[in-house]
């Protein structure tokens, strides 16, 4: 009978949702603190064989390991008397709270800001704001993921009608696990258009577009189950692993350093420049704006940082100081918002060399003389996970940030 069936199912779920979940037990977050240039070249190559969650040339690293991997770690780390010590003992405690309180919240709430959202609720969302205020958006569909998840563009304008304006560009949801980054993309995109009011200043000149969820594939596989919540990369099998790094695929300078050419490592630049849809599909958003964007904004996590060109090797990029101007007017606003202090600087010398990244690609190829990369705050038990009760507070931060940047490119240019 049918009600025995689902009761079987529901154990089977069950099953294997714990079963599965065993996978994370054990696992610990050590961070690594380089004294030394030589200490921190040694940090850098162990980011090919382990999960680093955070990788800086300036500052601490962090890295997620097995009990087996903790093992093999500390002693290449002791050999070289580089110092690290244990941040998280129980990630996986950790991760099933984090999983449950993100359903209880987003029950409660309406949209965006109260907990992580669906790359169906996004896109969803979009769609609706098409319907309620047709005079000023317009959603695109650009391309498909490798999964044919349907990849969309929103084009945000003040309604004049003019044409062909000069557009800043936000892009999110590059990388899979770094969850608040398309909740700050959907909180953007709710200031435009639905606090058109308070910031139609900012749409004179320019329009805006946002792709606010790229990797939607990669996206998707760190919601499904606890497990997963760590996935960097897009879904694109190649050998016996799964997954590109989508900011080392870009065909600026692609393969030049920071990248791999192993399938099986994080930070896998794939077979050839834009072999994954996602990144393909971005390059043409890019290039059919190609000579309008000032503004290019890529939005990741974690650290708190504002980097800027050249990424893939340590050269300043011409505009190096108009690069400066505008990031410092978005440390100023979000030092005189919360307090906290961003980071800002060349992207290489601030973290690390890393080629094929969207940053470099639109100021190469696409002619974005502003380009960033924001590395968003760190929160929750492995920086990538703030809690859903703090997406509010994170994403209002952010915007004051970003606005002041724009304000800044819209008085400069
Ligand atoms: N965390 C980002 C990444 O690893 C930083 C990219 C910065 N840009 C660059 N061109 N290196 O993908
Ligand atoms: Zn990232």
């Amino acid at each position: 009978p049918p009600i025995r069936l689902k009761m079987w199912i529901k154990a089977l779920g069950l099953l294997v949702l714990v079963s599965g979940s065993f996978a994370l037990k054990g696992y610990k977050i050590l961070e690594i603190s380089p004294k030394s240039e030589q200490e921190s070249a040694i940090v850098a190559k162990l980011s090919s064989t382990y999960d680093f969650l955070k990788l800086t040339r300036s500052d601490t690293s962090q890295v997620l390991v097995s009990p087996v991997e903790e093992s093999r770690l500390r002693l290449v780390l002791a050999a070289n008397k580089i110092a690290h010590k244990v941040v998280n003992n129980d990630v996986f405690a950790d991760v099933l709270k984090d999983k449950e309180d993100n359903e209880i919240f987003c029950v409660k709430s309406r949209l965006g800001t109260d907990c992580y959202r669906s790359h169906e609720e996004i896109n969803n969302y979009i769609e609706d704001l098409q319907s309620r205020f047709p005079s000023r958006v317009h959603v695109r569909h650009v391309g498909y993921s490798y999964e044919r998840r349907d990849l969309k563009t929103i084009l945000i304008t003040n309604g004049d009608g003019v044409k062909n304006k000069k557009v800043i560009f936000v892009d999110a949801g590059m990388h899979a696990r770094e969850w608040i980054s398309p909740s700050t993309g959907l909180y953007v995109i709710q200031q435009l258009v639905e606090n058109f009011e308070e910031n139609k200043h900012l749409l004179e000149k320019y329009d805006w577009v946002v792709m606010p969820m790229i990797n939607a594939d990669g996206y998707e596989f760190t919601r499904s189950s606890p497990d997963n919540r760590m996935w960097r990369k897009t879904r694109q099998p190649y050998e016996d692993c799964i997954g590109v790094d989508p900011n080392r695929n870009s065909g600026f300078m692609f393969g030049y350093a920071g990248t791999s050419d192993n399938p099986c490592v994080d930070t896998f630049k794939g077979p050839y420049p834009f072999s994954e849809p996602e990144v393909a599909v971005l390059r043409d958003v890019l290039l059919s704006l190609k000579g309008r964007i000032d503004f290019y904004l890529t939005l990741h996590s974690h650290g708190a940082y504002i980097i800027y060109p050249w990424g893939y090797d340590y050269i300043d990029a011409p505009n190096v100081d108009e690069l400066e101007t505008v990031a410092q007017a978005g440390f100023n606003a979000i030092f005189k918002h919360s307090g906290r202090r961003y980071k800002v600087g060349n992207s290489a010398k601030l973290m690390y060399p890393a080629a094929g990244a969207s940053d470099d690609y639109a100021y190469a190829e696409a002619g974005a003389r502003i380009s960033y990369t924001m590395e968003l705050p760190s929160g929750g038990s492995r920086g990538f996970d703030p809690p859903p009760s703090d997406i509010k507070s994170y994403v209002e931060e952010s915007w004051a940030g970003i606005s002041a940047m724009a304000e800044k490119v819209i008085e400069l240019y």
